[in-house]
């Protein structure tokens, strides 16, 4: 067994797991630590560092659930294996300086799990109030002209370094654009990409709103099929694209996160084939066991990953302010065809939000929001587990907004949802988001926790199971 000998310091602002997950995981990526080496147990590595058992736990669920090791009760904890070419490349890539300036139809509100509910009796008015009144006053009279045309310095600089320093993702605000929610985003970027193909890879089940704007703008989609650990790189390899959309920190609608071993493989196709990665990172702040997955663009070394990031889920969707990451490359082509057109933001708003990141409310709201869904989330499963029992499967829970079901019973996914609809709970379908809906085995019903109250959670369930499973 390994002998490990971090230097944790006891009085520094980062946690004692993640200081220990920093050292694991960059001796995994420097090749000091070995595929298929074994790790010491918790009891052991926590009494030999004289921390907690808690911290050591931390540490390893976050690499277990980034892929950099893999745990087998009988005979305990390993690191996994990654290709070591591509291992040296990332490690020896060093960051480049960032620059920083610094109701429908629904009758029963009270159960009401629809797709793409948040939190709205947590959201902060008065700070939001307070900084959208300062931005509407003589002094700032400046922000009443047009705007730059990637959106406002100041906030794409507090983006740049949020995104360092929560998501991993290495890039300067000048390879920032902001745009108005993800599917804006995305057309804009279909502007730059279409001479590098014509076909766009996408994950089968995946997000269909991002879809059919590819579709839209001329692209044939290519459904790929996902496996337990994201999409399938085989399949990949064998469609004609040379760009793939993925949502590899928590994929949508499924829920797995893609270990490591594979982001490096997909970059490596990216790299190999002269392609893209379209990587959307819709909810990563949002994850209750260890700390949120860093981005896949931050192990990118060869300009292939296409970032893209919304304030929908980790503020309000609707505010209609996402933003995009691209590489240098890329960059140079976007401003060339797309550096007439006008920012689409209100420059009021953008300097509202970058004073909101600025005094650190955005932080704070992220932290509340993240303990509140994390409440919701474990009554919804533990609600799931002790009244519904074995009768459903639970898919994709741990992370984001949302978790899937899948009922065993006969009914096809219309009647769950219209029979949920008349026990007053309202659910989402998700044959949506197949390309190919006849490949739907089973019907998926699609639970969004984000929204309910939290005392209404049992309750609701109560009331699926009278109408799912008696
Ligand atoms: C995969 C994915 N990306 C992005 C978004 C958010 O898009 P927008 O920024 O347009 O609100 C969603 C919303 O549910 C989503 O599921």
């Amino acid at each position: 067994m390994l002998e490990l000998t971090p230097e944790l310091k006891l009085n520094s602002d980062i946690p004692l797991y993640s200081q220990l997950y920093e050292y694991i995981k960059s001796s995994i990526l420097k090749g000091e630590l070995k595929a298929g080496e074994r790790l010491p147990s918790i009891r052991y590595l926590a009494q030999y560092l004289k921390v907690s058992k808690n911290t050591v736990v931390t540490a390893y669920d976050q690499l277990l659930a980034e892929g950099y090791i893999s745990s087998s009760d009988r005979s305990g904890i390993f690191v996994e294996k990654l290709q070591k070419e591509i291992l040296d490349k990332t490690y020896a890539q060093s960051f480049p300086l960032i620059k920083v300036n610094k109701k429908s139809a629904v009758h029963d509100p009270n159960f009401d799990y629809r797709c793409g509910q948040i939190d709205v009796r947590n959201f902060s008015f008065s700070l939001w109030k307070k900084v959208l009144e300062q931005c509407i006053s003589s002094d700032m009279s400046d922000l009443l002209t047009y705007g730059e045309h990637q959106g406002e310095i100041g906030l794409r600089a507090e983006l740049a370094h949020y995104l360092f320093l929560s998501r991993g993702v290495k890039c300067s605000p000048e390879q920032i654009i902001i745009g108005a929610g993800t599917q804006q985003s995305l057309s804009m970027l279909c502007l730059a990409l279409n001479d590098i193909g014509s076909y766009m890879a996408f994950e089968e089940p995946g997000y269909n709103g991002a879809r059919q704007v590819f579709i839209n703008n001329g692209f044939e989609v290519n459904p790929v099929p996902l496996e337990e650990d994201g999409i399938n790189i085989n399949e990949l390899k064998k469609s004609l694209s040379k760009i793939v959309y993925i949502t590899p920190s928590h994929q949508f609608p499924c829920g797995m996160v893609m270990p490591v071993a594979k982001r490096l493989e997909l970059l490596h196709w990216a790299a190999s084939v002269n392609g893209y990665i379209i990587e959307d990172d819709y909810d990563g702040e949002f994850r209750y066991q260890g700390k949120p997955i860093p981005a896949l663009q931050g192990l990118d070394t060869s300009g292939s990953v296409i970032y893209l990031g919304t304030f929908s889920k980790s503020l309000t969707p609707s505010i209609r302010i996402s933003y995009m990451v691209l590489p240098e490359r890329l960059l140079k082509i976007f401003k060339h065809r797309c550096g007439i057109y006008e920012q689409p933001v209100s420059r009021l708003e953008q300097k509202a939000l970058q004073l909101f990141i600025d005094r650190g409310y955005w932080h704070r709201h992220i932290k509340k929001t993240r303990n509140i869904y994390k409440k919701k989330h474990d009554l919804l499963l533990d609600s799931i587990t002790d009244i519904m029992g074995d009768a459903v499967e639970v898919i994709g829970k741990d992370a984001g907004l949302h978790i899937l079901l899948r009922v065993k019973n006969d009914m096809n996914e219309l009647q769950l949802i219209e029979s949920a609809y008349r026990s007053g709970v309202s659910v989402s379908p998700t044959s949506q988001y197949w390309h190919n809906s006849n490949t739907i085995s089973a019907p998926l019903i699609f639970l969004s926790f984000g929204g309910i109250e939290l005392d209404n959670i049992r309750e609701s369930i109560v009331r699926l199971k009278k109408c799912w499973l008696q």
